[in-house]
């Protein structure tokens, strides 16, 4: 499986504060089966978490890969944000100041919980215009969706694809993520599952549970896509729809 929500870098937002913290929670994935994890810090969160790429970024992945590896961890890291809409997010795409998943066409965009499916628009459309696409993070999270997971299609439409974290499907966020996690799986609107790991403690990378309930409750096929086909397509940049 991989993993392309996870927030395992070091001491840059509000998820792994130790390089000892990152090798456990890369110890929980690779238990559970996971080979691949994007790194994706919070970013472009004015006053909050900026994590703007720098030098220092890259060489942080770089040296928790080299941790890994030194510890035999069958594990590859590989660079992301989670971009926060707000501003200019393209302008700050052109001066290399966000970066996609693993530097594909993919950019994990995340969104004020309140948001209005306006506001989601705008920023999809204007995403997809330069030629990204868009991959919401956890929209089951969002009220929007917590009271109308049928508007899901709409975003679709727009040419996002949506990534549901494992934490809704196993009920850990309460009963609307959950629920609208199950709409979208049970209609195929969702293109991946992730982790959106904080720790090793809760919210922990670990993805066998939620492969093993969609299997139980869709299918194989399905939980392959969502946690495994699709996540390596974007390490690839491979075109998913
Ligand atoms: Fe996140």
């Amino acid at each position: 499986m991989f993993d392309i929500h996870c927030h395992i870098l070091p001491c840059v937002d509000d998820g792994s504060g130790s390089f000892t913290d990152s090798l456990e929670m890369a110890e929980i994935a690779a238990r559970s089966g996971i080979r691949g994890i994007v790194a994706t810090p919070h970013c472009n969160m004015p006053g909050v978490f900026e994590n703007f790429w720098s030098a220092d970024f890259d060489a942080k992945v770089k040296q928790l890969n080299d941790i890994l590896q030194s510890r035999n961890i069958p594990i590859t890291v590989y660079p992301g944000q989670e971009v926060f809409a707000y501003g200019d997010i393209i302008e700050r795409i052109k001066n290399n100041e966000l970066i996609t998943l693993n530097n594909s066409r993919y950019l994990l965009v995340e969104f004020d919980f309140s948001v209005s499916e306006r506001e989601m628009l705008k920023y999809l459309q204007m995403i997809t215009a330069q030629g990204y696409v868009p991959i919401v993070a956890h929209p089951e999270r969002y009220l929007i969706f917590g009271e109308t997971p049928e508007m899901i299609r709409d975003i679709r439409s727009a040419g996002a694809l949506v990534q549901v974290n494992s934490g809704s499907v196993t009920g850990n966020f309460g009963y609307y993520p959950e629920r609208a996690a199950s709409y979208f799986l049970a209609n195929q609107l969702a293109d991946f599952v992730a982790s959106d790991a904080h720790s090793q403690y809760s919210r922990t990378p670990d993805l066998f549970p939620v492969h093993e309930i969609i299997c139980e409750n869709y299918s194989y096929e399905y939980a392959d896509l969502l946690l495994d086909k699709n996540p390596q397509k974007v390490v690839n940049n491979k075109e998913i729809r």
